[in-house]
């Protein structure tokens, strides 16, 4: 395997010393380590001990008597940002509800926050069977795994507190192993560009005035984020939503838009470079005929709107994308669900179909079932959370050669 950046993180728990068995290992194999401490994890094992393993200074101190000034680089960053694999071992209770939390209180858990998106994360919990089991413990490290870390152990044995259970580090092996797994594997969106439509359309009757519908952008912020998370590159193209319901990640290019033309003109323009894409917006089947340059004035009497349609987006793009592109639309149904969705699938010629219900809009979940083009028959998803729905609709998508 080629060499590559490894960040290993020590905690402050009793196994920090087997910690440098791991550290020493990956130096053997060619990798570059870099080793990150909590003050804690210095009680345990002197950094100078890490130093000499790893051939390479200790990261440990957020302030650095040497890094007085910026062009001395920023510890708290530094080499977090172009890691290719991070490993906390040992993984402390304490350290573990830091980073589930989002804490950056010291230089281990501020680099956590900096990690690339393309990073492998994996975490080695060591503690008393008791710590282990508490509840709050097992929802931070469950946290972290949702957030796409991968946990490696705790095993069953023989404790140092001297209790038996689970809360031993797993043996230096077995985290090699998982390392090298994580580093072997390919993401499974590695290499291909993504084309989200996401959030509401507004349709403007004049500056201020517009036909709009509540949908919150919280699915197509799911499918973005994740999507990057599996090594993708996202075009997203989002009406407008506060800006906590937009993703975050270096990998997602945000395009904001109003309407349901602009959102067709953007996605025209980035469909040649796409190889997927996913039509999660809620867009205006009609837009008004004309819209004002200033604000209508108050009138007494009754007045007409018409309106005329907008374009079908999805089935629009999807004659004019290319052959191999992969398609999702969305259906969102009152009722006949699965018979509506049906007919959009075939009539805008998709190569999927997610049903969902009023009850997604706005919300964080929702019942969702989806159909494959290939098959007649829904999978029903049930009710979920739209992280787990995101994650169901793009395995869908086709694995790069
Ligand atoms: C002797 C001793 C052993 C400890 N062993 C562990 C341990 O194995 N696992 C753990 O989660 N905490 C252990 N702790 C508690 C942590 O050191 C403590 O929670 C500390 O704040 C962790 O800081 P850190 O997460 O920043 O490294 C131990 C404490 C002491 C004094």
């Amino acid at each position: 395997m080629s060499s590559k950046k490894i960040l290993v993180g020590v905690s402050g728990g009793i196994a920090a010393y087997k910690a440098l068995d791991v550290v020493s290992s990956l130096r053997k194999q060619q990798h570059q380590v870099q080793v990150v401490m909590t003050e804690a994890a210095t009680r345990f094992v002197h950094p100078r001990t890490f130093a000499a393993v790893s051939g390479q200074p200790v990261l440990h101190d957020m302030w650095p008597e040497h890094a007085k000034n910026l062009e001395d680089g920023y510890p708290h960053l530094y080499p977090a940002t172009e890691t290719d694999l991070f490993v906390l071992v040992p993984a402390t209770a304490n350290t573990i509800a830091k980073i589930a939390g989002g804490f950056g209180s010291d230089l281990l858990s501020t680099s956590c926050l900096s990690l690339p998106g393309k990073c492998r994360k994996i975490f080695c919990p060591s503690m008393n069977v008791e710590m282990w089991l508490n509840r709050t413990v097992q929802a931070n490290a469950e946290k972290l795994e949702q957030d796409g870390w991968r946990v490696v152990g705790p095993e069953s044995g023989h404790l140092a507190c001297g209790m038996t259970g689970e809360g031993r580090l797993s043996s230096t092996e077995r985290i090699l192993q998982v390392i090298s797994d994580e580093l072997g594997a390919t993401l499974p969106l590695q290499g291909k560009r993504l084309l989200i439509l996401s959030g509401p359309t507004r349709e403007h009757l004049d500056p201020v005035r517009f036909i709009g519908n509540p949908s919150s952008g919280l699915m197509g912020q799911a499918l973005a984020e994740e999507a990057a998370r599996l090594g993708a590159a996202v075009e997203f193209v989002t009406g407008p939503v506060p800006d906590d319901h937009l993703p975050r990640n270096a990998s997602i290019n945000i395009h904001p838009i109003k309407g349901a033309l602009e959102m067709l003109e953007t996605g025209r323009r980035l469909l040649p470079s796409i190889q997927a894409a996913i039509y999660v917006a809620a867009v205006s089947d009609y837009r008004p005929e004309k819209t004002l340059n200033q604000k209508m004035p108050k009138h007494e009497e009754a007045f007409d709107l018409k309106l005329v349609p907008n374009p079908d987006i999805s089935a629009t793009l999807n004659r004019e994308k290319n052959p191999g592109t992969y398609t999702i639309g969305f259906a969102l149904q009152t009722e006949n669900g699965e018979s509506l969705a049906t007919e959009k699938l075939k009539a805008k010629g998709l190569d999927g179909i997610v049903l969902n219900y009023p009850d997604s809009m706005g919300s964080a979940s929702g019942t969702f079932s989806f159909l494959s083009a290939e098959t007649t028959c829904f999978e029903s998803w049930g009710a979920i959370n739209k992280k787990n729905a995101a994650r169901k609709i793009l395995s869908k998508i086709p694995k790069p050669e």
